[in-house]
């Protein structure tokens, strides 16, 4: 597995789960929450703070094209506030889109998490065409079937980098999103903090102080739920643990145009046009709708339980 991520709470618990359930080759970093400078040394710290030894490499600083946004409101300047984590002492370097395309040439049938933008990915995709073939699929947290939360119509992943997005939506191996409306059944909870604190160690010490600067932070400004969703998890578990998820075929378009809803994706529920074809014919996109919330959030709680 690759994953390409912009830490971030949410990302956090991912890489948790991902240095418990997966066999990770390297951990890339874009802009995203924060600037790449942050993600990165968040990535370096938490793997640090695992005592987990992954290559971590970084990537684009900005978008393709649109003007760099973040989500301090979020996740806070650092990218982790709330959290304790000793900066890193050690740096990335800087080379996160050789590191997606040499490694799927090393080898291949690799599963691409992208939890943040889209940017290396696309950048990787256009210097190599074949590298969408040489994959087993890309499942990306990002986008949804049922408006967004930077914008009415925008999920922040994909509202940061729309041009990113539409190109990695044309990859040639299956596309698997998970959006907003799968994201939002996965939520956590004072409880559930309280669970995973029960659980001793450094890892769970980590999920803990994430869900409870979720809390803090969701009951400010919550755009769509109070209780923190554990968004960028449940693209991971998605690939460790494909039988908690459901999904259905269907084709996926990006606006990237500049109106009311860029960065909105666009999934082409129906079975039949009005010419008589069915749309879903050599689509290779799928929109994954439904989770099985309480067997992830078990699992994230077995994750910590390895560190205990
Ligand atoms: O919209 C939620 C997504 O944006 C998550 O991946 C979160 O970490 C932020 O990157
Ligand atoms: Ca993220």
């Amino acid at each position: 597995m690759l994953v390409d991520c912009d830490p971030g709470h949410d990302d956090a618990v991912m890489l948790v789960c991902a240095a418990a359930y997966a066999d990770v080759v390297a951990v890339t970093t874009v802009n995203g929450n924060v600037g790449l400078g942050r993600t990165t040394a968040n990535a370096l710290a938490i793997a640090d703070h695992l005592g987990w030894d992954v290559p971590v490499h970084a990537g684009a600083a900005r978008p393709l094209l649109a003007d760099p946004i973040d989500a301090p409101e979020v996740h806070g300047h650092s990218g982790m506030d709330g959290v304790t984590l000793p900066d890193p002492d050690r740096t990335a370097p800087g080379d996160a889109v050789e590191v997606l395309i040499e490694s799927t040439r090393a080898e291949e049938g690799i599963w691409l998490v992208p939890t943040g933008p889209l940017t290396n990915v696309a950048l990787a995709l256009r210097a190599d065409p074949g590298l969408d073939e040489r994959l087993a699929g890309i499942c990306l947290m990002g986008g949804g079937g049922s408006g967004g939360n930077v914008t009415a119509a925008a999920e922040f992943n994909v509202y940061a980098d729309p041009e990113a997005a539409a190109i990695t939506f044309r990859a040639r191996c299956p596309v698997r999103m998970c959006g907003l409306d799968v994201t939002h059944q996965v939520t956590t909870d004072a409880t559930f903090a309280a669970r995973v604190r029960g659980v001793g160690g450094p890892a769970a010490t980590l999920v803990a102080e994430v869900v409870e600067a979720g809390i803090a932070r969701f009951g400010r400004y919550a755009t769509s739920t109070i209780d923190p969703p554990m968004h960028d998890p449940v693209a991971l578990l998605a690939v460790t643990h494909p039988h908690l998820v459901e999904g259905t075929v269907a084709a996926i378009e990006v606006d990237t145009g500049f109106g009311p809803s860029r960065g909105a994706t666009i999934v082409d529920r129906r079975i039949v046009t009005r010419d008589g074809v069915d749309p879903r014919v050599g689509v290779t996109t799928e929109w994954v709708h439904t989770a099985d919330a309480p067997a992830m959030l078990d699992l994230i709680v077995d994750a910590c339980r390895r560190w205990a």
